[in-house]
């Protein structure tokens, strides 16, 4: 299974060297191509009228950092490379939960650790995503744990092979947590025991729904009808439906796959997925439901959306396959002028799609839901070099392809009208004071001349597109405003809201947009959310290093961007190794929960503890409105 130390790596290091780049770049070639397109931005600004409000908005932004107006209400705060959370001055912040805490009275006591037993009623490993709910008088949390890192879940050695109860701690470390919280002497705490309180993990009965459900590609030996399957995965990023339920995204379920036969043939579609012999965990060697040479379906019962109602422990959750199959990062959704649903979603992979789906029927406040993530429309999004967008039709007309497998291979739909290859999509969040939306394209080291996604779809520099730069490791946020300021409309402007780089070090357009600046800049914009007032909150998951390109941006954080000034500042660093993602407000948004994965050294509990991945607490000590 390992050949390489991959024990501390993040999901994408991991898949990194499992798929590694090709030999693309001369890296001085690359940036003088870069330098030689100086005026990408310029460009855009020439081109549409959402383009030119960019150009316009982004100066007036950089003016009111410069003269010191900013729009905030706190002053933004430093970097920071060391091993802790920073905030603004006039704000704290406390842990909520952390990898190991109890969430029912039965649980084990955590010594830098735990074991099998018992390790379904603790809070899991790596948080990311979350929503929160009021469930009557209580404040529920829905909340991802993403992954594991084995030597520190385990306290493995690294050529070690995994024991079948080690197998099934890893399983239950993933997942979801389901936890009422409620105020406490200093923060919020878990409320352990309470009815709410829940863990979904790798061996969950849920139901798959929607055109894919019952097709053979979905049978296994275990579920001969397609219908019924254990667990969800590498549960990404998040969203929340209009009727109040959570949305969890399995995002990276390829690495979960892996073969005790190395001569068995993979499947068609395998390759395009990233689904091969070798698997991070090596579950395949315990549970034949994950080794390809005994059950090769099971792998196309992942990689989907799906829905938990938080205010009932005992619900069934629901794979919603109309949604489709790719590495599904979050899922932001709107609803459309005549009331029909609207979610869009991003491919987490270099050169993959962005996606929305549009549900046949139609949304009223308190009214029926079945069938409003079971049928509907998946388009993929193609931009223009004018500043203009539509978003495709995924149908048995345009792919040749019928409605079932157009929801289990959608990347290969995607690719059959020609939708636009991206770097990185991760979070889209949808504004909640103007008619548009933003996706953080996150980085994409292997855009170069000649390279192409897992389905041959061209991904190259493209000037004058979401996806400009080669070799582009500090990653963009696209923002589109839909035609007729309706989220159902199927064409759109769009512009980049901003090009993450390093004024300092940075040459060319590796310098960011105008407004990047010294004082704000960051890299990786992975994680996004749009507060009630329409302000974009952007998490970063980026290098840390604070080195080389990455100097002067010390650890990955979480800024505010104003929507209209463009201006942008720095609100919270998380500590040195971590990647900030996950965030939401309690009920009257004076408290905010942001999410701490895979933080480095011995965060948060200090000297002599394992690193513990968190959810903390953000408060204003006066008691106000967040933001
Ligand atoms: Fe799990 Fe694409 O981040
Ligand atoms: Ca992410
Ligand atoms: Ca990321």
């Amino acid at each position: 299974m390992k050949d390489i130390d991959t024990s501390h790596m993040s999901w994408d290091d991991w898949d990194e060297q499992i798929r590694p780049a090709p030999e693309v770049t001369d890296f001085d070639r690359v940036v003088e191509t870069a330098m030689t397109r100086r005026g990408v931005l310029g460009s855009l600004v020439a081109l549409g009228s959402g383009a030119a409000v960019m150009g316009t908005a982004m100066l007036k932004g950089t003016t009111a950092i410069a003269d010191g107006h900013a729009t905030f209400a706190f002053t933004p705060i430093p970097t920071f490379t060391d091993n802790t959370v920073h905030v603004p001055e006039g704000y704290t912040w406390r842990t909520v939960a952390r990898w190991g805490d109890a969430l029912f009275s039965g649980a084990p006591t955590f010594e830098n650790g735990h074991g099998v037993d018992g390790s379904d009623l603790i809070f899991g490993e790596n948080t990311d995503g979350m929503e929160l709910f009021r469930v009557g008088d209580a404040e529920v949390i829905a909340v991802n744990h993403e992954y594991v890192n084995p030597d520190i879940n385990l306290a493995l050695a690294d050529d070690a092979v995994p024991t079948a109860d080690d197998v099934m701690t890893l399983m239950n470390l993933q997942g979801v947590t389901v936890m009422e919280v409620a105020r406490g002497a200093e923060g919020y705490d878990i409320v352990v025991d309470s009815p709410f309180n829940r863990r979904i993990h790798h061996n969950t009965p849920m139901v798959l729904t929607g055109p894919a459900a019952g097709h053979p590609l979905l049978q296994t030996s275990a579920d001969p009808d397609g219908t019924e399957v254990l667990g969800t995965m590498n549960n990404c990023g998040s969203g929340r439906t209009l009727w109040g339920t959570y949305l969890t995204c399995e995002e990276n379920f390829n690495g979960y796959f892996g073969s005790t036969d190395a001569a068995a043939e993979l499947p068609e579609g395998f390759d395009r997925y990233g689904i091969s012999h070798d698997s991070r965990y090596a579950y395949e060697l315990y549970h034949a439901r994950y080794d390809i040479s005994q059950e090769p379906n099971e792998a196309h019962r992942f990689g989907y959306i799906v829905e938990i109602d938080p205010a009932d422990a005992s619900s069934t959750p629901v794979k919603r396959t109309a949604l489709g199959r790719f590495k599904h990062e979050n899922a932001a959704m709107t609803i459309a002028n005549d009331g029909r649903v609207v979610v869009y979603m991003g491919d987490d992979e270099r050169g993959e799609f962005m996606y929305k789906y549009v549900s046949n029927g139609t949304y009223a406040e308190g009214g029926p839901t079945d069938g409003l993530l079971d049928d509907g429309t998946l388009y993929a999004a193609h931009f223009s070099a004018d500043g203009t967008g539509e978003w495709r039709a995924l149908t048995p007309d345009t792919t040749g392809m019928d409605q079932a497998m157009i929801c289990i291979h959608t990347r290969m739909a995607g690719s059959a009208v020609g939708a636009t290859t991206m770097d990185r999509p991760e979070w889209i969040a949808v504004s909640t004071t103007l008619p548009e939306a933003y996706c953080c394209l996150t980085n994409n080291s292997r855009r170069a001349p000649g390279f192409t996604n897992a389905g041959g779809d061209a991904a190259e520099p493209a000037p004058g597109t979401p996806n400009p730069r080669a070799e582009n490791r500090y990653g963009q946020i696209v923002r589109w405003r839909p035609d007729g300021a309706d989220h159902g409309a199927e064409t759109f402007t769009w512009d980049l809201y901003v090009m993450a780089g390093n004024p300092v070090v940075g040459l060319g357009h590796y310098a960011g947009s105008d407004n990047v600046t010294e004082g704000n800049m960051f890299n990786s914009p992975d994680g996004m959310m749009v507060d009630s007032t329409g302000l974009i909150w952007i998490q970063t998951d980026g290098d840390d290093s604070n080195e080389g390109a990455f100097t002067g941006m010390g650890n990955n954080q979480m800024l505010i961007g104003h929507p209209e000034t463009g201006e942008i500042a720095r609100f919270l660093t998380g500590p040195s190794g971590s990647e900030v993602t996950g965030l939401m407000w309690n009920s009257d948004r004076t408290v905010a929960f942001v999410g701490i994965q895979h933080p480095g050294g011995t965060w948060p509990d200090g000297e002599g503890s394992v690193p513990r991945s968190s959810v903390i607490a953000v408060w204003r000590e006066d008691g106000a409105v967040i933001g």
